[in-house]
C-alpha cells in the first residue's frame, strides 16, 4: 500500500488535484503487488493467468521487458481493475501488478540503493549505473540461455 505521505506528493508532483475522485482517476498504484518468477517465459504466463480471470480487467500496460528504461530496468507492469466486496457493495479498485524474474528483482534494488545514496560522488554514482546498464543485458543474455536450458530439461523429461 501507498503511504499517504507519498501518495500526496505523487499528486503534487504530477500536478493532480488532492480529492478522492482525482486519486481514482489519477493513481494506480495505491495498492501493488509483485511477482517474482525464475524465468522470463513466466512473466508472460503469470501475466495471462491473471487476465484471463473474469473478474480482472486491464487498465494500463508497460513493459519494460521488451523496451527497457534508459537506465537498464526491465520490468512487466500492469494495471489492473479488481471489485472488492465490502458489506454495502463491491467498489473497483486499480492494483498495479509487477512481474519480473528473479534476476530483473535482483538487479532493481541494487540500482534502487544506488538513486537513494546521496553521500557518494556523482562520478562513480554515474560509472556504476553504467555499469548496471551493461549487467542488465548481460543479465537478459543470461536469463535468455538458462531459459533455454530449462526448456530443453523439461522437453526430454516430458
Ligand atoms: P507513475 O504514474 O509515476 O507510477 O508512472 P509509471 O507507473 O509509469 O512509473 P513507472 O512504470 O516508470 O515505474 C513505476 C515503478 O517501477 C517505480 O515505483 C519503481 O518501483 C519501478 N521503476 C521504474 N523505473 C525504475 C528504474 O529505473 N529503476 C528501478 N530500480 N526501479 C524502477
Ligand atoms: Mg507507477
Amino acid at each position: 500500500m501507498k503511504e499517504v505521505a507519498s501518495l500526496l506528493e505523487k499528486l503534487r508532483r504530477k500536478g493532480y488535484e488532492r480529492s478522492i475522485e482525482s486519486i481514482q482517476n489519477n493513481i494506480f498504484d495505491i495498492a501493488g503487488i509483485r511477482v517474482i518468477t525464475n524465468y522470463i517465459d513466466d512473466v508472460y504466463l503469470i501475466e495471462k493467468m491473471l487476465l484471463n480471470q473474469s473478474d480482472v480487467t486491464l487498465v494500463r500496460r508497460k513493459d519494460y521487458i521488451q523496451k527497457p528504461k534508459a537506465s537498464g530496468y526491465r520490468s512487466l507492469h500492469i494495471v489492473v481493475a479488481v471489485p472488492v466486496f465490502q458489506s454495502n457493495g463491491a467498489e473497483v479498485v486499480n492494483v498495479e501488478i509487477q512481474i519480473r524474474t528473479i534476476g530483473m528483482e535482483m538487479w532493481a534494488s541494487l540500482e534502487h540503493k544506488l538513486r537513494y545514496k546521496t553521500d557518494i560522488g556523482a562520478d562513480v554514482v554515474a560509472q556504476y549505473s553504467t555499469d548496471l546498464k551493461t549487467y542488465s543485458e548481460e543479465l537478459t543474455t543470461i536469463e535468455t540461455k538458462m531459459q533455454a536450458i530449462y526448456q530443453q530439461l523439461n522437453h526430454y523429461l516430458d
